[in-house]
């Protein structure tokens, strides 16, 4: 029976218990044993398949729950309509497993074996993607957002607020452990935040008006926000390399996110309440780019973090640029018209609806330097029993927290060369390598591949 009252998209009822266990079970599995099993399958843990057959039981068991709640009723709605999509899409990622898993390797399998490694790579790096996209879904529905007139709205929040944590979780990745990719790049960080920024803005100077039509509502600050960034972007590019070619650093991209921040905070806003939480958003947004100004011209002073002389630790300045860009992404989601309304009705202030944004910021981002110290433990573990090594001019050439660049390197080629290798021929390699290195390599075989 349709309980939904005429021109609304919920039921006044509560969600019943199935439903919540269906989001506390699809948050798990999806939002964090998954992403958790893809960074094992990147570094070929034997624990890759237990995880994520875990995960696909956890993901089943939601599924049916999802279709078997009661209490609140919905319209048609497109986290329904996504989930069939995301479902056909894992039970591709998982057939595809188990064929990997089989180990087929004679004839054609041998052939086509490192092409189906990499599209169920690719696919596994994109499933937390889309799951966060269904997760976002699942909320929006559960309220009966971003219907009608709102739909515009709910949008651009939504996507700008997640390019922002996008890009936030990018950074993090550069910052912890991708170093070394950049410095083989030999591009500056700048080279491709601006790149991306030019991009972006090329995008949004076309796409926030109506051409032909009139100019309304916000748009033209939209369509200018646009012209700014690529301006800056091309600026950025240009910068990022020193005339003999050498990465440089440059501080224009910090400066469009201030730009950024400040010109988005300063829309006008019909509640109180959500005149708040943009203030907060716009000086977070601008502060992330004020930090990264200082961590690149004061903490850094224009080094990339790795050089042939400085190679080793993130200063810990460095972790507030991502963090707050993360914290940006969330103020933003959480700031559309319809949310605002069903905040300002509870009468919770905008100190508490700023201070649980920020927890849900702590958390991702705990979660994310969890996953990729998970990565860095298998590709660089940490020697607990150092080698001694042979001094140069009075000092250590390193030691076994402290491991020299082109011993990571090295360590970083062999790894990728693992996956490309037959059994056989690895286990040769292995011998031939630990006889001439006593860590890295060895070690990693120790933990194994899936299978
Ligand atoms: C339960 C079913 C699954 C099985 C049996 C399975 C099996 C495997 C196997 C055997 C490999 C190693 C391939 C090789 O290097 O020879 C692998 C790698 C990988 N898997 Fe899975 N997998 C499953 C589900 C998933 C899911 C759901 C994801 C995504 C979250 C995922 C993401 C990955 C990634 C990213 C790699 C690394 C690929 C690369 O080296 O580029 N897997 N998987
Ligand atoms: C990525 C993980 C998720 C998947 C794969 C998923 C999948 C599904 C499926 C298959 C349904 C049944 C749809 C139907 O009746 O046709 C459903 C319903 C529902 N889910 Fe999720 N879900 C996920 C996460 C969430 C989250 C995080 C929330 C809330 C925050 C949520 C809220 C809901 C609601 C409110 C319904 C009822 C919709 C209706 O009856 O039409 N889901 N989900």
């Amino acid at each position: 029976m349709d309980e939904i009252p005429e021109g609304e998209a919920v039921s006044a009822k509560p969600l019943d218990s199935i439903l919540w266990t269906h989001i506390m079970i699809q948050i798990l599995a999806w939002g964090i044993i998954y992403p958790t099993g893809m960074v094992l399958g990147i570094v070929h843990s034997r624990w890759h398949v237990p995880v994520q057959i875990l995960g696909t039981v956890l993901a089943v068991v939601g599924y049916f729950l999802g279709h078997a709640h009661k209490g609140r009723q919905f319209a048609k709605n497109v986290h329904a309509s996504f989930a069939n999509w995301l479902m056909f899409f894992l039970l591709a990622q998982v057939l595809v497993g188990i064929y990997l898993r089989l180990h087929l390797e004679k004839g054609g399998h041998a052939r086509i074996r490192r092409y189906v490694v990499a599209t169920h790579g690719v696919m596994g790096k994109t499933l937390p993607v889309i799951s966060w996209v269904q997760m976002l879904f699942g909320g929006i529905t559960a309220l009966g957002f971003c219907r009608g007139d709102h739909l515009g709205q709910c949008l651009a929040h939504f996507i700008m607020g997640s390019a922002f944590i996008g890009y936030g979780i990018i950074l993090t990745i550069l910052l912890l452990v991708g170093q070394y990719w950049l410095k083989r790049s030999g591009r500056s960080q700048e080279f491709f935040d601006s790149l991306l920024i030019a991009a972006w803005g090329c995008v949004n100077t076309f796409t926030e008006h109506r051409w032909g039509g009139p100019w309304v509502k916000n748009d033209i600050q939209h369509t200018s926000m646009g012209v700014v960034w690529w301006c800056a972007g091309l600026l950025g590019v240009y910068l990022s390399r020193k005339r003999d070619g050498r990465p440089k650093r440059n501080l224009f991209p910090a400066l469009v996110i201030i730009l950024t921040g400040w010109g988005m905070s300063a829309h006008p806003q019909s509640l109180e309440l959500s005149t708040h939480v943009h203030t907060v958003f716009g000086y977070t947004l601008m502060a992330a780019g004020a930090v990264r100004v200082i961590e690149i011209a004061f903490v850094l002073k224009d080094r990339n973090t790795v050089d042939e002389k400085n190679f080793e630790e993130t200063s810990s300045f460095q972790y507030l640029t991502p963090f707050l860009l993360y914290t940006s992404g969330f103020l933003f989601m959480g700031a559309t018209e319809e949310q605002m309304a069903l905040l300002a009705g509870a009468h919770v202030t905008h100190v508490s609806y700023i201070l649980i944004l920020f927890s849900i910021s702590f958390l991702l981002f705990l979660f994310v330097i969890m996953l990729l110290h998970l990565y860095a433990a298998h590709v660089w573990p940490v020697d607990r029993n150092p080698v001694v090594l042979p001094k140069v001019n009075g000092r250590a050439v390193g030691n076994g927290h402290l491991r020299g660049d082109s011993q990571r390197l090295r360590d970083v080629e062999e790894f990728e060369l693992e996956g490309l290798m037959s059994d056989e021929e690895d286990a040769r390699y292995h011998r031939r390598v630990s006889s001439s290195s006593s860590s890295g390599a060895g070690r990693r075989k120790e933990n194994g591949r899936p299978g």
